[in-house]
């Protein structure tokens, strides 16, 4: 039997993984108390090294740039014997964005993602990359939890033109099944996956799904490019709004799609419908 180390353990997915295995070793860098099935490890993954006591299987959400340096660490031989990597569909969405900064992120997930299966390959580490859409689920996601909270407050939702660019946000309880699916799957070795969510709809049918799952009747403002840009520059230097970026103004518009057939046909990965939405 291997250990199973989840890395990301306090975020969404780490959440729903945590909520779906039997036993796991969790890694936060606060102090949690250990529970039947939990044992939690204060851990700074940038400067500390995994608990390898004997042949393990990590599952792996946390920043993804941490990971190769993870690894350079390990010994030649090591016991961690498998890894299954959250990465994002941002390294395509973002590579060619306006925005600087989201240019470097997904340069950044492009080089961790090659540095990693370098690594891997190094300490004869069986590896699996996810590469999920947007993701939401348990209210810790900056996206469709942030326009929830928006529209509770507001009552309305502002969109740049009509919000026709086509999305597939992915339940994060989904990308948790799938990281156990595949964990057991040889198929999956040293394979990449694009995860995306059972349903594609326009961001502005997300929108009015959000505003139907609150009991809102949909009131959508729809506004110019400018005075969103605008809007967004003024207000993203605060913490809380330091997510958004002008570069997703246009975005709305375009279509960001990938499609999840390879996973289907590995793993049997079965998404569920956004419609079917729980926050
Ligand atoms: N959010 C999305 O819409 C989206 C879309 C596509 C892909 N993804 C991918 O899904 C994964 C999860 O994303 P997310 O936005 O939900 O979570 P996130 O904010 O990227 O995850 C933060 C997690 O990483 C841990 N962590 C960060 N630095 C650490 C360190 N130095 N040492 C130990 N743990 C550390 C945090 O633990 P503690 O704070 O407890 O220490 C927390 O559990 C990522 O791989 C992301 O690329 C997300």
């Amino acid at each position: 039997m291997s250990n199973i180390i989840v890395a990301g353990a306090t975020n969404q997915i780490g959440h729903f993984l945590l909520l779906r295995l039997q036993k796991a070793i969790a890694i936060s860098r606060q102090t949690y108390p250990n529970t039947d099935n939990i044992t939690w490890l204060k851990i700074d993954l940038k400067t500390e090294i995994l608990p390898l006591e004997t042949p393990s299987k990590l599952f792996y959400s946390a920043p993804l740039p941490l990971l190769p340096p993870l690894l350079e660490r390990l010994p030649k031989t090591t016991l961690l014997k498998r890894v299954i990597v959250l990465s994002s569909t941002s390294c395509f969405t973002k590579e060619n964005s306006t925005d600087f900064n989201e240019q470097a992120i997904a340069n950044q997930l492009i080089q961790a993602e090659l540095a990693l299966i370098k690594e891997c390959q190094q300490r004869n580490i069986a590896w699996t990359i996810l590469r999920p859409t947007l993701v939401y689920g348990c209210g810790l996601d900056k996206n469709i939890t942030f326009i929830a909270n928006f529209i509770r407050r507001f009552g309305f939702f502002p969109i740049v033109g009509q919000g026709s660019g086509l999305r597939q946000p992915v339940h994060a309880d989904d990308l948790a099944k799938a990281c156990i699916q595949v964990a057991s799957s040889e198929n999956t070795i040293n394979k990449t996956y694009n995860l995306t969510g059972g349903q594609t709809l326009s961001y502005r049918d997300m929108v009015i799904t959000i505003f139907k799952f609150l009991g809102k009747k949909p009131h959508i403002i729809s506004i110019s490019p400018s005075l969103f840009k605008a809007i967004i520059s003024c207000i993203s230097w605060l913490p809380k709004y330091s997510h958004l970026s002008t570069a997703m103004v246009t975005r709305i518009n375009q279509d960001l799609c990938f499609d999840h057939t390879a996973a289907q046909h590995d793993f049997d990965y079965q998404p569920r419908k956004f419609m079917d939405l729980g926050l």
